[in-house]
């Protein structure tokens, strides 16, 4: 018979995990205690804008392999591995709130009908997968189960792309037998030869956590640069591109901009320091990437203060509210500090987004106008700020957007609009390093 599984969560982890295990051709519960999130994936309607998650949803649904399920105790006691990718957000304090993990673990103690596997998607703080291991001993007052540690790296937008081509597969896994299971499920990716790194509980948490805080680094390493390269008056891309060029730097994650955001690095990086001053371990790096990060977004509305003079009664036109290009998720998107900035300092503000306009509405409500086109957000707007790098952006017609506009500023904080066009129509162009 082949392995039952069930993946508990079906936010962007558990539910590009649920879809992509079922492609592999494994049989899959896909579970979460949102009943109209349920629905909605059951009928093969996304609940996330996610590049090609539509069609593979659908096809798997229709294979039979996929199902959905709101009963965590049926989708518990049916699975013989269970995949947990619930969310693990910030509490103020910068540690990680694990209520939703406990949550999972209680439902699977209550419902050991049988040996099973627990495979932990969610990103916790090192020493959970431990954690979990002896709470379900306690609770279940036996050991027929396995922890296994499987932190994600996906990237959203690319999230289906990655799920089938991984650069590595990092599985914290102390069980012989529990890891033929898991080779097993993931058949296909050993077939194309990812690598696969096994190692004990906390080195997987850890990796997880070592690789965003390090990509975080990299980003305010190169916001910090780009800032002084716009004092020095050097290029940044120039710059970057070349320190590229060595291969021990690599030139990817060397793009300046308003900081970083989305739901894995803000929040990796401060549970980072949160383990660090837990553990009494100096973790002052990842502290200054943190700080650095909130510095980089107030930069924006300083530098737009000192090009515009003051910021009162300005239209602010705001090109992309998404944390990056080709997503709908607006989770620590820079935007949000900057937005919340220029209205305290007076000005008027209109926003668009190919995507994301219904979650920034949620936040922001009334207090901003919402554009579906382009030349509408620029109607009358002091300046132009570009926020998230949407391919859609770098076409934009600047000689329209001149006579739409009553300013001829641009501030385009992704580095995406081309200074010299916008020179030729007649703007004052400031970008991030160059
Ligand atoms: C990230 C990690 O890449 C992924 O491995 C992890 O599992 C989850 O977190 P994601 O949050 O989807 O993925 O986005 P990513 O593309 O990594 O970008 C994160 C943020 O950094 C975005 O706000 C992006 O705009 C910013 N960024 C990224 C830069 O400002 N410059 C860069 O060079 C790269």
């Amino acid at each position: 018979m082949s392995t039952r599984i069930t993946v508990v969560g079906t936010g962007y982890v558990g539910l590009v995990t649920a879809i992509g295990l079922a492609d592999f051709g494994n049989t899959v519960i896909a579970c979460d205690i949102d009943k109209s999130i349920i629905d909605k994936l059951s009928k093969g309607i996304p609940t996330i804008f996610e590049h090609d998650l539509e069609e593979y949803l659908k096809r798997n649904i229709e294979s039979g392999r996929l199902m959905f399920s709101s009963q965590i105790d049926f989708s518990i006691k049916n699975a013989d591995v269970v995949f947990v990718g619930v969310g693990t957000p910030d509490k103020p304090d910068g540690s990680a709130d694990l209520s939703q993990i406990e949550a999972v673990v209680d439902a699977v103690a209550h419902n050991m009908n049988g040996h099973k596997i627990i495979a932990v998607k969610s990103t916790v703080p090192v020493g959970t997968n431990r954690w979990i291991e002896n709470r379900l001993k306690t609770e279940t007052g036996s050991t027929n189960f396995t922890v296994v540690s499987n932190p994600e790296f996906l990237r959203e937008g690319r999230a289906m792309q990655d799920f089938f081509h991984p650069d590595r597969v990092v599985i914290g896994c102390e069980d012989e037998s529990a890891k033929e299971v898991l080779k097993e499920i993931y058949r296909p990716l050993y077939l194309i030869q990812t690598p696969f790194v096994w190692c004990n509980f906390e080195t997987a948490e850890l990796i997880k956590y070592a690789s965003n805080a390090f990509l975080a680094t990299k980003i305010s390493f190169i916001n910090q640069m780009a800032n002084l390269a716009e004092a020095l008056g050097a290029d940044i891309h120039q710059v970057a591109k070349t320190m590229g060029m060595d291969g021990r730097i690599s030139p990817k994650f060397l793009h300046p901009g308003p900081g970083f955001g989305g739901s894995c690095f803000p929040k990796d990086t401060k549970a980072v320091a949160a383990m660090g001053k837990k553990h009494n371990v100096q973790m002052t790096i990842v502290e200054e990437v943190i700080r650095a990060n909130e510095q980089q977004k107030i930069r924006v509305v300083e530098r737009l203060k000192t090009i515009l003079g003051s910021m009162k009664a300005k239209n602010v036109a705001v090109l992309g509210v998404a944390f990056k290009a080709e997503t709908d998720d607006v989770r620590e998107s820079p935007a949000i500090a900057v937005v919340e900035k220029l209205l305290e300092e007076g000005a008027s503000v209109r926003v668009h987004d190919p995507k994301a306009l219904d979650n920034f509405k949620k936040l922001f409500a009334d207090r901003i106008e919402y554009c579906e086109r382009i030349m509408d957000t620029l109607d009358e707007a002091d300046c132009l700020l570009v926020m998230t790098e949407w391919n859609s952006y770098r076409s934009i017609d600047l000689n329209e957007a001149g006579n739409q506009m009553r300013g001829k500023t641009i501030f385009d904080a992704r580095n995406v609009l081309d200074p010299e066009s916008a020179r030729k129509n007649g703007f004052e162009y400031f970008g991030t390093g160059r």
